[in-house]
């Protein structure tokens, strides 16, 4: 773990939501994101999908570019062998990037790479690294790459799209890593967060809660973003 500002800035900001775009209306994208930013929302997370390590293709890089934005960009990348991709996500604007622990043989390499990229939008902010892990693997995956990350983030679905539901055990290991990592690192999930759960995904110690169609819903973004910040609030 390196100390960055952005780290610093994330754990006194925490918890914080970081809201998924992939529902939102895109035909009114610049409206919709200007929505959560006065709901007192910091962070934009993109959801990668390549149709290969998950079933869904959503984008990549050059729409992570595209969308100019204040707030943070928090890439999540669920797509194969993350490696080569990371430069342009990063030259995309990428404040934070997560990749998959199952995505790749060379999740360390994976590491190594990115603790040397600058951060696009300000160099002194630093990039906020991250690994996602799904549902069904274990915890321990994390130990050996602990002094190289900032962010754990744990999957509450199985990727793939959004709007499933909460699957019950991510409690019980939201807890048990915040027992193997303590404050070391900033703790993240996603998937699966609504109205009724999002207090308690808080209260249990979450960071960074992903939350995506329970914001993004087609109707009130705005009214929703102000709910889910409000229920975090300490
Ligand atoms: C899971 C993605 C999530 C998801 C969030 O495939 O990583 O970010 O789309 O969406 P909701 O909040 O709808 O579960
Ligand atoms: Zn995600």
């Amino acid at each position: 773990m390196q100390s960055q500002p952005l780290f610093d800035q994330l754990r006194a900001a925490s918890p914080q939501i970081s809201v998924g775009m992939l529902t939102a209306d895109w035909m009114a994208l610049g409206a919709e994101l200007k929505l959560i930013e006065t709901a007192g929302v910091r962070l934009l997370h993109f959801d990668v999908m390549d149709g290969n390590f998950c079933p869904m293709m959503t984008f990549g890089a050059p729409v992570v570019a595209g969308i100019k934005t204040p707030l943070l960009k928090d890439v999540h990348l669920m797509i194969d062998e993350p490696l080569t991709k990371l430069e342009s996500h990063v030259a995309a604007g990428a404040d934070i990037v997560t990749v998959q622990a199952e995505s790749t043989r060379h999740i360390h390499r994976v590491f190594q790479a990115l603790g040397k990229m600058t951060n696009f939008n300000d160099p002194k902010r630093g990039i906020l690294r991250g690994l996602a892990l799904n549902p069904g693997t274990r915890l321990e995956s994390v130990e050996p790459l602990l002094d190289q990350l900032e962010l754990v983030l744990l999957l509450a679905v199985n990727p793939g799209w959004g709007g499933q539901k909460f699957i019950p055990s991510t409690s019980a290991r939201l807890a048990r890593l915040k027992q193997m990592v303590g404050d070391k690192v900033l703790i993240g999930v996603d998937g699966g967060i609504t109205r009724d759960n999002i207090a308690e995904v808080a209260q249990m110690g979450a960071d960074i809660i992903v939350t995506g169609s329970a914001v993004f819903d087609g109707k009130s973004p705005l009214e929703n973003a102000r709910f889910m910040v409000d229920a975090i609030r300490k």
